[in-house]
């Protein structure tokens, strides 16, 4: 399942563009669910639902920062978008917006930063008399162009270049270096190796569990104990990453696969006492699975351990 993105514009929306026409590639991971604009007359709104995508527009006019935002906020919740992509967006966005979506907000800025943050920045270029421009995608943090940057394009400048003319060639760049950042960006923070990370944070925290490797697959258990955990990752070419876990048993594991049949399943081999819960769906949380995997050891821990926790929970 492609992972599902939201835009913001305030204008024409050409790097929105580039980046809903890359995303019909098979192999793009993301893909684009909304288009969202402070601008109702961003020209870039009518190619988005031209495009058969979900539009949303609202004026900042009259509305605090961070009142805009929230309003905004709500509005991407409800699309299920995982990550928000800056493109063209002429508005700062709240410290309590980047902080509801850390480290998954990407920027494109017209410039090589940490050179030129701000705007007019190939006045600033020209009036310097650099010889080389280019652009830049990073990760949005509190502070203005600012945040890791995830890749950049050199362009030149060439001898008569007016602010005009080097915009339409750094747009250019940009549409190539959009695209491939934020399919590796989202590749990277949803793809197996990374799903894998979060489940490990969350076992290894658990009183004496180790990981180990089972049947090739990473495996949490008790030390010297039980195993309570697994991560099944293509297993025989299945085509799923998921979480398997111990219930209590084949009513549970009935229960849970007829409410949620696209999330949950029998896992193979593994008989009624596990239940396989996907992670490549593009939407965990991570809460929830910490909860899975806490109640999954307690299914195996020795009570000399469960006691402690007992005791524990009661504080
Ligand atoms: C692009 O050049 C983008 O890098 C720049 O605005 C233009 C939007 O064009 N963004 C910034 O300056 C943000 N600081 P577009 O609407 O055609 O994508």
């Amino acid at each position: 399942m492609k992972t599902p993105v939201v835009v913001l514009i305030s204008g024409t929306g050409t790097n929105m563009a580039a980046l809903v026409y890359a995303a019909k590639h098979p192999d793009c991971p993301y893909e684009i669910v909304l288009v969202a604009s402070n601008n109702p007359d961003a020209p870039g709104l009518i190619l988005a639902s031209a495009e058969g995508i979900a539009t949303f527009a609202h004026p900042h006019t009259g509305l605090k920062r961070a009142e805009f935002d929230a309003i905004l906020d709500a509005e991407i919740r409800k699309s299920g978008a995982q990550y928000v992509a800056l493109a063209g967006y002429m508005r700062l966005l709240s410290p309590e917006f980047i902080a509801n979506w850390r480290d998954r907000i990407v920027n494109i800025h017209p410039s090589l930063l940490p050179a030129h943050k701000g705007l007019h920045t190939h006045e600033a270029v020209l009036a310097a008399g650099e010889r080389v421009t280019g652009c830049t995608v990073h990760v949005v943090t509190e502070a203005l162009d600012d945040g890791p940057v995830l890749g950049q394009t050199e362009v030149a400048v060439i001898d008569g270049d007016t602010p005009e003319t080097l915009a339409a060639r750094v747009l250019i760049a940009e549409h190539q270096l959009y695209s491939r950042c934020l399919a590796g960006f989202v590749a990277a923070a949803t793809g197996p190796e990374a799903l894998i990370a979060q489940v490990r944070a969350r076992a290894v925290a658990l009183p004496e569990a180790d990981e180990v490797t089972s049947h090739g697959m990473p495996c949490w258990g008790i030390i010297k104990g039980k195993k309570f955990a697994y991560v099944s990752n293509d297993h025989h070419g299945d085509g799923k990453v998921a979480l398997l876990v111990k219930i209590s048993g084949v009513e549970e594991q009935a229960t849970l696969i007829e409410n949620d049949p696209d999330r949950y399943y029998r896992p193979p081999y593994f008989g009624d006492g596990w239940v396989g819960i996907r992670l490549d769906l593009g939407d965990n949380d991570w809460d929830h699975i910490g909860e899975w995997l806490a109640r999954s050891w307690r299914a195996v821990a020795p009570p000399r351990l469960t006691k402690l926790m007992s005791i524990a929970d009661e504080f």
